[in-house]
């Protein structure tokens, strides 16, 4: 029997209520499987501060640093939860852990589920069939305009005070200048991009073709970092001969990701651009209730449902709970990986049967896929085909 020591972040608004749901898939996984969590609960966010004035326990950092194998977060951010100097209450959480866990790439997958419509105009249609739509976006996830330790040009208001700011000329820019450095390096650069390809050579390359394809996306005919970066992929992609490379602008790049997703299989991008691009690529997916990521880096993993705490939705039972149930299999599928589980990995694989069979069932879905189920019915639903799996495979 393998033990994980999972540290569970619930976080703000609908953070619990997913989070409530991902619990519940972790108890059956231990009833059917040789797995076993040991869980530590940590309360966090900005309505933790409003309640404390912190933004988590004092020690938090260190126990997701140090006794913990990997972290689940629900969501960060609440209306009015702003600290003096504007930044959201608890984005140290989620920023501090990113950076300070060197969790340097923040892996998307965008992928469509069979029986899954998306929402346009108001309207659920299918413009994009499943077998397009399958793709994993690699975001540099500890640099750029994100990075939490920047020295931003300071907040000119802190407490009804003008703020120093350190000094930063701009050339025909006058009156009141905010500024964010966008630092990217050749070693933070390097390690995603090589991750990226290492996960190309992993899949079956993209739906039109098969082909295991790489795609650089950056905006490297207009900044420095971009052209480091975009440097550095041109650079490793000659390691990976048989893999097929590319690279495009990310405004091309996001009007081609709508017109034609089934072209990509694995992009690279830097922190901001992987951001925005993914919100976008959520679309494709059936909406931020469907879109899940991993935040690993070499020893530390964080997975977190996408979509922020939805404070519209919090408190009702009614958000898409499989944004989070899947965030929970690819850390079982990273954990799995990490620790040569077979265990683990196949209770991954376990996950993602029920998910998809739930979805082409159609009986059960939240509102945002169509449907009228509440959070906890479709939890139940996927947790219940989960278990039937699971006796299947250990028997
Ligand atoms: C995300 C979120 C965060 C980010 C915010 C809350 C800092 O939007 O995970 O995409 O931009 O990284
Ligand atoms: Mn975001």
């Amino acid at each position: 029997m393998v033990t994980y020591r999972l540290t569970i972040l619930p976080g703000d608004g609908t953070g619990p209520e997913v989070i409530q749901e991902a619990e519940k898939l972790l108890d059956v996984i231990e009833a059917g499987s040789p797995l076993a969590f040991e869980r530590t609960v940590i309360p966090c966010g900005g309505q933790y501060w409003l309640k404390t004035g912190e933004e988590w326990p004092k020690g938090s950092f260190e126990h997701c640093r140090d006794e913990s194998d990997a972290i689940l977060l629900g969501a960060i951010g609440w209306p009015g939860a702003e600290l003096p100097n504007g930044d959201i209450a608890g984005g140290q959480v989620i920023l501090g852990l990113r950076s300070g866990l060197d969790l340097f790439a923040n892996v998307r997958p965008i992928k469509l589920y069979r029986g899954v419509r998306h929402k346009i105009h108001d309207k659920f249609t299918q413009v994009w069939s499943p077998d397009k739509v399958d793709m994993v976006v690699l975001r540099e996830n500890t640099e750029g305009l994100y990075h939490s330790l920047l020295r931003r040009s300071a907040n000119r208001l802190m407490n009804g005070k003008e703020a120093e700011d350190p000094v930063m000329e701009f050339d025909g820019i006058s009156g009141e200048v905010a500024w964010d450095p966008r630092p990217i390096s050749r070693a933070g650069s390097e390690r995603l991009i090589r991750l990226g390809f290492d996960y190309a050579q992993r899949r079956d390359g993209a739906p039109k073709d098969g082909v295991s394809r790489v795609t650089c996306v950056d905006k490297s005919n207009v900044t420095r970092g971009c052209q480091l970066f975009r440097r550095v992929f041109n650079e490793i992609a000659e390691d990976f001969p048989h893999i097929a490379h590319e690279a495009a602008f990310i405004d091309a790049f996001t009007m081609w990701m709508i017109r034609n997703p089934e072209w990509f299989d694995i992009v690279v991008t830097t922190n901001m651009f992987g951001d925005i691009a993914t919100d976008l690529g959520s679309v494709l997916q059936g909406g931020m209730g469907m879109a899940a990521s991993g935040n690993i880096g070499d020893e530390h993993g964080l997975f977190e449902p996408v979509h922020g705490s939805s404070p519209k939705h919090a408190g009702k039972g009614v958000v898409n709970p499989i944004a989070t149930l899947n965030s929970v299999q690819l850390m079982l599928e990273w954990l799995g990986m990490q620790c040569d589980d077979a265990d683990a990995l196949a209770a991954a694989e376990i996950v993602e049967q029920a998910i998809s069979d739930q979805l082409l069932s159609a009986e059960e879905l939240t509102y945002d896929l169509g449907g009228t189920a509440s959070t906890s019915q479709v939890g139940d639903s996927i947790v219940a085909r989960v278990r039937t799996l699971l006796v299947e495979h250990y028997s």
